[in-house]
């Protein structure tokens, strides 16, 4: 059966660098705070009038010429973001016509953080059923939009980026080998945005008091992270008989320094088996993989042959993992 490779990878982060010193004259805290609950040292945040679907069109183009691949030839195209331009239409259909893919078909998911595995996920499937020849798989937030940057329990974790894939069906031994998927509705208080949607549409009110904007219970939230990631690496490596020793990089959801070393510690990975980010840019919720697959990639950390273990967990509570062979 044939299998979905990556034969391009792109990806795009907005200019201008927020740094934890401004954040320290913007609430109360501090840079050594940050730093040693988050690691985060800093993070993008996109110019006023950028969208999301400006940083996924950057993205998707990188990706495309990497592939050597013209827009033309995609047959599909899914994108994982919470932060569309609109709340209808998709924006992975701009995307498309900001493109020209007018051979594929688009619809965005919502699945937070797993909304890049998510949507690698599906677009494995429909490639893998022979559905069509080429997908374009992308992570887009502007995530500064939805963050309350008067709550320094959340405005200091996230950032704005996009990551993408160009995905082809080839009979091959490489490829995406499993993609394993979970959801659990009942967290939904635990991290969530309670404003501009149907429940509580946007009104003057929700945005002057801040209840609109994203709200987490931060330690609630990082356990049933590190578990939960933990428990679907495990579950990839134990369905194609590999152990975490085999794996050549782990490319984990980039929420905080501090998860991702729990988790590497819990499948026993050493340091040089992880790929981290999460200093540069913080969490940009479905970006995060694929721009850490797109610099891991053009540092020359990802070769033909090597095992890649992809694995999310984010808002809903969704989690999830891919395991490639490069
Ligand atoms: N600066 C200074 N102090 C702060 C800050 C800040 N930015 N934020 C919170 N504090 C304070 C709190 O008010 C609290 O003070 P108190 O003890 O006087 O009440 C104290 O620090 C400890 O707060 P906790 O929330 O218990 O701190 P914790 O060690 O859990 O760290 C953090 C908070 C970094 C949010 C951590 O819980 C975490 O990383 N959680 C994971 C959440 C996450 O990454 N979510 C992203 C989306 S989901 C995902 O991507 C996996």
């Amino acid at each position: 059966m044939k299998k979905a490779r990556v034969i391009g990878t792109g990806s795009y982060l907005p200019e201008k660098v927020l740094t934890n010193f401004e954040l320290e004259k913007m609430v109360e805290t501090t840079n050594d705070w940050i730093l040693a609950r988050t690691g985060i040292e800093e993070r993008r945040i996109a110019a006023e009038q950028e969208t999301t679907s400006d940083m996924a069109t950057k993205a998707a183009q990188r990706a495309l010429e990497m592939a050597g691949v013209a827009a033309d030839e995609i047959d599909l195209i899914v994108m994982g973001t919470i932060t569309g331009d609109y709340p209808w239409p998709a924006t992975s259909c701009i995307v498309q016509t900001n493109l020209g893919a007018k051979n594929a078909y688009a619809y965005d998911l919502s699945a937070a953080c797993s909304g890049f595995v998510y949507a690698l996920s599906c677009a494995s499937d429909f490639l893998q059923v022979g559905r069509g020849k080429k997908a374009l798989v992308i992570g887009a937030e502007k995530l500064s939009n939805i963050v309350d940057w008067t709550d320094r329990n959340t405005c200091v974790l996230f950032g704005d980026g996009a990551g993408a894939v160009v995905l082809e069906a080839q009979e091959t031994e490489s490829g995406i080998l499993s993609c394993h998927m979970h959801s659990d509705g009942s967290y939904l208080d635990l991290l969530y945005q309670p404003g501009f949607g149907v429940k509580n549409p946007v009104s003057v009110q929700g945005i002057e008091e801040r209840t609109s904007f994203l709200k987490m219970q931060g330690n609630e939230v990082f356990k049933v992270a590190v578990r939960s990631l933990t428990e679907v690496s495990k579950e990839a490596l134990k369905a194609n008989s590999f152990t975490s020793e085999q794996l050549d990089l782990f490319i984990p959801h980039q929420a905080n320094r501090r998860i991702l070393e729990a988790t590497a510690k819990r499948l026993k990975l050493k340091d040089e088996q992880c790929y981290i980010n999460v200093h540069k840019y913080g969490n940009t919720s479905g970006a995060t993989i694929p721009v850490a697959m797109d610099e891991a990639y053009r540092q020359g950390r990802l070769k033909e042959g090597s095992l890649v273990l992809l694995s999310a967990f984010g808002g809903g509570f969704t989690w999830g993992s891919a395991l490639l062979r490069w």
